[in-house]
Order: C-alpha cells, then structure tokens, then sequence
C-alpha cells in the first residue's frame, strides 16, 4: 500500500477480517487520516478493535459490520480516497455490487487496490471481476506483484 497510501488520506479496507492491512494502513495516513474497515463478520471487527487499541491505532479506524449483500457505505459517496479489497470478492454473493459501491465512494482520480487469490480465483475470474470495475469509469494504472494473487490498481476518473 506504501506507494498509494498517504498522510491525511480517507482509506476503506473492504473485507477486513481483523485488520492485516487496515492496522497498517492507518500507520500510513498518520494522525490527519482514517481508515474505515468493513466486514460481515462481528468478530473479525471485535478483534480488529481490540488489535487497533492494543496498538495505539484506534483514534484513526472507524469499523463497520455490513451485510452480504450491501457494503453500507453510501454515506462516504466521493469522500474516499483508496479502497481496498484484499480476498474478499471472490466471497460475495454480488461482488459487481460491491465495486460500484466501492467505485461511487472514491473521490475522481481516487484508487482501488483489488486482490484475488490464485488459489481460490483463476485468471479468467480475476479478469471477468475486473472487467466490472472497468465498466465504472476506472483504467487501470498499476499491476502489482503480490505474493499468491492476482493484483490490480485502478484509477477512478475525474469527472
Ligand atoms: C479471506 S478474508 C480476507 C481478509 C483481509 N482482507 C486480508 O486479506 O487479510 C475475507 C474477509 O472478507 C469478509 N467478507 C466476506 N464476504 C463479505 C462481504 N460480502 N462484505 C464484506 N466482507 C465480506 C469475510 O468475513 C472475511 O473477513
């Protein structure tokens, strides 16, 4: 997340669990910045709070439990500037659903950080998945090396 991830920065980590990336991530926008982690699962987020206390880090982590169905961010519309969704498409029942929602939360020239597994997703379902996003004004600026995943960062435009 390092190259994309700034001071100040409005983060949203989709699919937490209990904040591998999340704690990080609010490391990197110091003080001035938040991190709102999302999960369907209420004890992935208890423990996420309790790792983002335990290490100084909850003054910048807003979490939130979601449903299957809906990310329930609706209220962050432009206000976003990376989203992030480690593993977790892949899991949905709607992930198109999911990454309209994530793809109206950006700000313009916001990113979105997408990550499959190579274990659980195949190439052909990665490109499927981001070929969704593509339909949502975004372009493609990196394809990064992440350890065992298909990995993408995408650009929201500007208009
Ligand atoms: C494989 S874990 C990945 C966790 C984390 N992103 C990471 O890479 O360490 C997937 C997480 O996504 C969550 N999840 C599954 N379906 C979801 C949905 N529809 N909306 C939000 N979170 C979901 C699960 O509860 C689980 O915590």
């Amino acid at each position: 997340m390092k190259p994309y991830v700034k001071e100040g920065m409005t983060v949203i980590d989709v699919g937490s669990a209990m904040g591998f990336f999340t704690l990080p991530a609010a490391k990197l926008v110091g003080d001035r910045g938040w991190v709102i982690a999302i999960d369907l699962q209420e004890k992935m987020i208890r423990s996420l709070q309790r790792r983002a206390q335990k290490a100084g880090l909850a003054g910048r982590i807003e979490t939130r439990i979601c449903s299957s169905t809906s990310l329930k961010i609706d209220d962050l519309a432009g206000g976003v500037d990376v989203a992030l969704a480690f593993a977790v498409l892949h899991e949905m029942p709607d992930s198109a659903t999911a990454i309209l929602s994530i793809a109206q939360s950006l700000k313009g020239g916001g990113l979105f950080l997408m990550a499959e597994p190579t274990g659980h997703v195949s190439a052909g379902d990665f490109r499927q998945t981001s070929e969704v996003a593509l339909q949502q004004d975004f372009e493609i600026v990196a394809r990064p090396v992440v350890w065992h995943s298909h990995a993408l960062v995408l650009r929201k435009g500007l208009s």
